[in-house]
């Protein structure tokens, strides 16, 4: 028997399907409510609202479940490269060695921008925040590239692979030009991670010479950010995508999403809370009490989630490579210790125990990249990095469904009634 839901209104039933997907959650769609009843059905901040299917990442908030292809992320993390999982997360399976030689090599092949676009930085602002700059110099990425036939699944794998390997020569490549020193280029003999490090921090008379700990923290920083089903930028992917605009104009528009605080910025603002923590003298306790003060307006940056209502598998696991990548390199970071007590003082906290508060992905991360030498303004662009693969498959997901439509909500309009338009004297 079919699985309906049965809604009473204005003195009528109706039956409306219920949806289930493989992990047994289940959703009423409503896509016909409107077109039977009038109504449309109102979810401020989309907090229960099912925008879309999708097989790429499965997330139980409750339980503090992740996984990637149906794959838990505590067994993909320290397994798998990067590369393997973007591969993983954008083709649907975990790769085989010939597609893991054929993408690698398509990265290494992609990893160099095309020349002319290097005179685009000489235009940012010495100052220019790095997420600006990345999300430019992606559409502007896109003027630079031959089309593709995104209908050839060979072809969109090579998109994918240029947008993932220059997406970092790029990033690192803004990081150069705001501190005034000339870009390095990539290296045909390193791997993804590497690579980036190498492009980041080596100078025309010192090549940088990556720490295995440092390359493998970053590995794995970048596979726990890789998707995270439809989240703001994620979203914002689908919701350009659904335009049918090109992959570099939805992604280019995911950087955007991520950069406010509340999303991907929240990594630079974990570090500033930390920062201002240790400058001020403030015991962690008062810091508590000032983000539980609804009238501070303040947040416990890297704490909680729409989601996750437990804590967040991502962030357990970046605790504990926080804590082994400082040992392996011998740092001492005050701001470590700090971050370790206002997780305690938090979790022993009513105010955040009742409402499901856990610290989520951003709390630990800020302090591993800042062991690496990343500096504060380059955070979420590592972050954005990271999500890439994410918003690739996102996109392509939506760009293959022969059944898709443009996203086009509606609204329940709250604003002036009909009013008149009065000629400048009578205003
Ligand atoms: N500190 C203090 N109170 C909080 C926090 C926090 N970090 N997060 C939520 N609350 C309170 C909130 O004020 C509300 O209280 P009340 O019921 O008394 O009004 C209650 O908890 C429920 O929160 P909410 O605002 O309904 O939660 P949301 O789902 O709308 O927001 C969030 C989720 C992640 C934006 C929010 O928790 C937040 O602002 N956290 C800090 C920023 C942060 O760490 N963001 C990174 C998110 S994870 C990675 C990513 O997405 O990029």
């Amino acid at each position: 028997m079919e699985h309906t839901a049965r809604l009473e209104l204005d003195g009528q039933s109706h039956d409306l399907p219920v949806v289930e997907g493989t992990e047994h959650e289940l959703a009423i769609d409503i896509s016909k409510l409107r077109s039977e009843t009038g109504y449309i059905t109102l979810d401020d901040g989309y907090g229960n609202t099912g925008s879309c299917k999708s097989a790429i990442t499965f997330i139980d908030g409750d339980k503090g479940i992740l996984r990637y292809r149906g794959i838990p992320i505590e067994e993909i993390a320290g397994r798998s490269s990067f590369m393997e999982t973007a591969w993983l997360i954008i083709f649907g399976k975990l790769p085989t060695v010939e597609d893991r030689e054929r993408f690698r090599q398509l990265l290494t092949d992609n990893s160099m921008m095309h020349q002319s676009m290097r005179k685009h930085f000489d235009g940012f602002p010495p100052n220019a925040p790095p997420m600006a700059i990345l999300s430019a110099m992606i559409n502007t990425l896109s003027m630079h590239e031959p089309p593709l036939d995104m209908e050839d699944e060979s072809q969109l794998e090579e998109a994918a692979a240029r947008l993932l390997s220059k997406v970092r020569t790029i990033a690192a490549a803004a990081y150069k030009s705001s501190v005034g020193e000339p870009m390095v280029y990539p290296r045909y003999d390193y791997k993804y991670a590497q690579n980036f490090l190498h492009m980041m921090f080596s100078v025309p008379y010192r090549e940088y010479e990556p720490k295995a700990e440092v390359v493998k923290a970053l590995n794995l920083f970048l596979v726990l950010h890789a998707d995270h089903e439809q989240n703001c930028s994620t979203s914002t992917v689908r919701m350009v995508a659904s335009s049918k605009a090109n992959m570099y104009a939805s992604c280019a528009a995911g950087v955007c999403a991520l950069w406010g605080p509340l999303h991907g910025g929240a990594n630079v603002a974990v570090v500033e809370m930390l920062q201002e923590i240790k400058e001020s003298g403030m015991n962690v306790s008062e810091y508590v009490a000032k983000v539980k003060d609804k009238e501070a307006k303040q947040k416990l940056m890297g704490f909680g989630h729409r989601v996750y209502r437990n804590f967040d598998p991502r962030s357990k696991i970046l605790k504990k490579a926080a804590d082994d990548m400082l040992e392996a390199m011998h740092i001492d970071d005050p701001l470590l210790d700090i971050a370790r007590e206002l997780e305690e003082a938090a979790l022993s906290d009513d105010y955040f125990i009742e409402r499901k508060l856990y610290p989520n992905v951003d709390f630990y991360s800020g302090v591993i990249l800042r062991a690496m030498g990343l500096p504060l303004n380059m955070f979420t662009v590592m972050f954005a990095i990271g999500r890439m693969p994410g918003w690739i498959a996102n996109w392509k997901e939506v760009h293959d469904d022969p059944k898709g439509r443009i996203y086009r909500p509606r609204q329940v309009y709250v604003g002036n009634p009909q009013t008149e338009w009065k000629p400048r004297e009578e205003r």
